[in-house]
Parts: structure tokens; C-alpha cells; sequence
């Protein structure tokens, strides 16, 4: 088969990643890459145009996501049915688990797995429902259509960090812990995405609205330095790490407290356990997140470079500096480019 390619576009509040991935004969390497932070005065479409300009693709064609209050997941048991009785019912049920009209969104449903059977009970399987404006879908399709892409699928946050997982599984299984369920968390600037997954299953997701920015924002505040500096600071604290740490040892913990709920959360609800966490996004460099973390959840913590285990073959020294220096926050755009393995 003649090699095809697709573009992740990963629209982060602060950084815009584009990664594109090609395969060819069975074999996925990363063609092209290019990150941005979003210069302030840009709107999103130009700062999107600006990076898409600055590198040679092979595509125009991306995937995309979406996360927010404007979209809903859901995991929910239901009887075993066919996919076809699972998309008619899938509407109805819906309802019952999302705080807006049914006709206000787009949706889609998936079988997850059949539960083992319960004694005096029908058979039950797990799915996946997930929901989102149909208001908040189009404009995000116009967005990426003003900046020249054609839009194929939008995806979810959180969904992008397991599929990046199961893609690196796929090619290198070193990438992967085997049989053991890990949590992903993709720590970014105003959002944490977390996913539970055990090689390509996923158990459960969660978003919540903490990150970067409320580190930032606690060493600016405690001392009384502008956000520019205090961002400088964070990344590079030299002589300053014990005054940075005393500033966000703070938010770090609630952070990685919220963190620690939603894994906590899963083990009551599904009685298993999870073994270790794998961290991605920006933040993840943050000092003391790692040990924070691992303080906090009582299981081993690494970082998580998917880059480390897949090929790259780009234009550009430059795009190639850039791939290298951003691992950590690619993992979203490397999970929305996998969905090439299914194009
Ligand atoms: N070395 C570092 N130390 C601390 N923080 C860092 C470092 N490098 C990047 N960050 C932080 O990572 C964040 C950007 O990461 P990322 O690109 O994952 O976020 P985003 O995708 O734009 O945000 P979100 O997913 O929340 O919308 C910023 O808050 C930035 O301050
Ligand atoms: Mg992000």
C-alpha cells in the first residue's frame, strides 16, 4: 500500500502541536512536526495558519479535539445488544447522563467489553458514550478550515493521550506496560487529562481544569512578579529553587490531589488497581510535579516521552529540535495522528 499520512493538531490554551504521522508497509514514523505558542495579540486561526505555514506537510488533512464543559464522556453498563440496537439505544440513554438536549449535540457510542456474567442477571456490557455541542463541533470545524486544513475527525483530550499509548505499544511494546493498568495524565497549562488504560482498553477518563497556569500564577502572586518573569522562573529556577518551591509546593499538591481522586475513584468503582503513572504535558518538566505526584498516589510516577519509541524523519533541523526539546507535550497530537492506523 502507497505510504498515506494525516496530521494531529493538538489546539493547547498555550501551545499549538502539529505532528504528522505517515505509514508505509505497516511501519508509522512521525513525517513532520512543528509547535507555537500562541503569541497573545493572534487570534487562533492565524496563530494555527502560522504553523502550519512554517513547515513542508504531505497533508492538509488533520484530526483534531475538542475537551470542556461543552463535551461529555460517559462509561455506563447496559445490556448486551448489537452495535446497530447499541446506536439506536445509545440516544435515549444518553439523555439521562448529560445536562443538555439531546438534540444539541453530536454523539457517538462505543463497546467497550461484556462483563462476566452476574448469577439472576442479564448480560451486561461496558460502553462508552460521549457527547458534544453541536454548536461547539461546528466552530471548531470552521476554525481548522480558516487556517486551510480539512478537517477529518474530532476527537477528545483525553482519548488522544490512550490511543498515543496503544500506538507506541503497537510499534515498540517496550513502550507499554504489558497486562498492568497505568494512568496517563497529561498535565498542560489550564487543564489535566487523565486516562486509565490497560494496553489498548481504556477504563476511564476525566478532565479537570488545573495545570500550569495555577503554578505560574502562585509564584507571580507569592512574589509579587509579573506572570512573563514568573513563567521564566518556573522553568528555570537556578538559585531561586528553594524560594520556587516553598511558592508551589502548594498548588502542586492539589494538583496531583485531584489526580489522585480520579485514580482512587476508578479503584472503588471498578475494584481494580492501578500500577503505575505515566505523565505527559508541559507541566510534567515542572519541578518537584514527579515527586509530588508520586507522594501523593503512592505508586511509582514516570515521565512519559512517546517519543522515545517512534521514528522520526522531518524536513527541518529545526523541526527536528523542536520534536526532540517538546516530547513531553506531544502526546495528544501523537494520539490524534494514530487514528491514521484506522484511515
Ligand atoms: N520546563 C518546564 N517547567 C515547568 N513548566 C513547564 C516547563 N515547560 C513547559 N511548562 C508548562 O507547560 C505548559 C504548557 O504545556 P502544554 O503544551 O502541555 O499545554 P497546553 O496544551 O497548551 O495546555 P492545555 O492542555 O492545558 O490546554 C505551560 O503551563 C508551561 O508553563
Ligand atoms: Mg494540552
Amino acid at each position: 500500500m502507497a505510504s498515506h499520512s494525516i496530521i494531529g493538531l493538538d489546539i493547547g490554551s498555550k501551545w499549538i502541536k502539529a505532528l504528522q504521522l505517515s505509514e508505509s508497509n505497516g511501519q508509522f514514523r512521525v513525517t513532520e512536526f512543528g509547535a507555537l505558542e500562541i503569541p497573545p495579540q493572534y487570534s487562533l486561526a492565524d496563530a494555527i495558519a502560522e504553523l502550519i505555514g512554517s513547515r513542508r506537510w504531505k497533508t492538509k488533512r488533520v484530526v483534531s479535539s475538542v475537551s470542556g464543559r461543552f463535551v461529555f464522556v460517559r462509561y455506563i453498563n447496559m445490556p448486551v445488544m448489537s452495535d446497530e440496537e447499541l446506536g439506536n439505544a445509545a440516544k435515549y440513554e444518553l439523555g439521562k447522563y448529560i445536562p443538555v438536549e439531546v438534540d444539541e449535540v453530536l454523539h457517538d457510542s462505543q463497546k467497550l467489553e461484556e462483563l462476566p456474567p452476574q448469577e439472576g442477571q442479564e448480560p451486561e456490557m461496558r460502553v462508552l458514550l460521549v457527547a458534544a455541542k453541536k454548536t461547539f463541533i461546528e466552530e471548531h470545524i470552521e476554525l481548522l478550515r480558516t487556517a486551510g486544513l480539512v478537517p477529518q475527525i474530532i476527537d477528545v483530550d483525553s482519548f488522544a493521550i490512550g490511543n498515543a499509548y496503544e500506538l507506541t505499544g503497537i510499534i515498540n511494546p517496550q513502550a507499554i506496560r504489558q497486562g498492568k493498568l497505568v494512568a496517563l495524565a497529561d498535565v498542560g497549562a489550564a487543564k489535566t487529562n487523565i486516562n486509565i488504560m490497560s494496553d489498548a482498553m481504556s477504563f476511564f477518563t476525566r478532565e479537570f481544569y488545573k495545570g500550569g497556569d495555577d503554578v505560574t500564577d502562585a509564584i507571580s502572586k507569592k512574589l509579587g512578579i509579573e506572570p512573563k518573569e514568573a513563567e521564566a522562573l518556573k522553568r528555570n529556577p537556578g538559585g531561586d529553587l528553594p524560594r520556587v518551591e516553598e511558592c508551589i509546593s502548594g498548588v502542586l499538591e492539589d494538583i496531583c490531589h485531584d489526580i489522585n481522586i480520579s485514580i482512587d475513584y476508578f479503584e472503588n468503582q471498578y475494584d481494580k488497581k492501578v500500577e503505575e503513572i505515566f505523565i505527559t504535558g508541559g507541566s510534567s518538566n515542572c519541578v518537584g510535579m514527579q515527586e509530588t505526584l508520586e507522594k501523593t498516589v503512592q505508586k511509582p510516577v514516570s515521565k512519559w516521552n512517546p517519543m522515545q519509541y517512534v521514528e522520526a524523519d522531518l524536513s527541518s533541523p529545526d523541526a527536528m529540535q523542536q520534536l526532540t526539546d517538546g516530547g513531553s507535550q506531544i502526546a495528544i497530537a501523537l494520539g490524534l495522528a494514530s487514528r491514521l492506523r484506522k484511515d
